[in-house]
């Protein structure tokens, strides 16, 4: 799998969920595997690229040869992605971030009570919304979309509101796609405008697929 174009190249990968603490014994997370993420970083390493993966819990065996940072929050991910931002000139940003938290953090148990709870919710920074405004020239930023309806047109607006190259979109709700499987079938939209469906296949062959269009856009954006 050792590609030359690939060598020494420098890549960022974000994987997993991320868990917003409520109370020492509860968190707020999301359905997240890493496994798209895990393998995207997998085989960019196998290729010969220089990778460091920034994970959310999961469950998965860190893979060979990346340098790897473990996180747990939307905010502890954001300050270890921008601690390393520039040294990457491709980022692939595969995590799903919380976009809410809660306002307030309890150090000690919330004791059960009678009637209902309610928790106040803030939103998180958009780590890579950040990115995009930050991104200099040589640097190929892309974001991940997972939706459940009209994939197409909020995968286009992000590709601009995010300042990205390219959306990796899934949808969540078809079967043999998205959250958790081992296979996935996805659409990249490019800044260009081209559109390319990825089959269903394995999460693996479709990290393949993914990489091989970041390099395509790498080189233009190197030019
Ligand atoms: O806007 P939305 O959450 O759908 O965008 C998904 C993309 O944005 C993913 O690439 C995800 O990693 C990134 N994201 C982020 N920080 C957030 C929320 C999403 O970097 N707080």
């Amino acid at each position: 799998r050792e590609n030359p174009e690939w060598h020494g190249k420098t890549m960022l990968v974000t994987a997993g969920p991320t868990r917003e603490t409520i109370d020492p014994v509860r968190y707020f997370t999301n359905r997240s595997s890493g496994k798209m993420g895990y393998a995207i970083a997998e085989e960019a390493s196998a290729r010969g690229a220089n990778v460091t993966l920034i994970s959310g819990p999961t469950n998965l065996p860190v893979p060979r040869g990346v340098n790897f940072i473990s996180v747990e929050s939307a905010e502890q991910m954001r300050q270890a992605v921008y601690s390393v931002f520039q040294e990457n000139e491709m980022v692939i940003k595969c995590a799903a971030v919380a976009d809410y938290r809660p306002k307030n953090t309890f150090d000690q148990k919330i004791k059960k009570q009678d009637g209902e709870w309610t928790i106040e919710m803030e939103r998180t920074n958009d780590i890579l919304k950040g990115l995009g405004e930050r991104r200099t020239i040589g640097q190929t930023l892309v974001g991940f979309a997972a939706e459940s309806q009209q994939i197409e047109e909020y995968a286009k607006k992000k590709i601009v509101s995010k300042n990205v190259d390219m959306i990796v979109a899934n949808s969540i709700t078809s079967p043999g796609s998205g959250f958790q499987g081992d296979t996935n079938e996805v659409t990249l939209y490019k800044r260009t405008g081209e559109v390319i469906l990825v089959p269903m296949d394995t999460k693996v062959e479709v990290a393949k697929r993914i990489l091989d269009e970041i390099m395509i856009i790498h080189k233009e954006i190197k030019k």
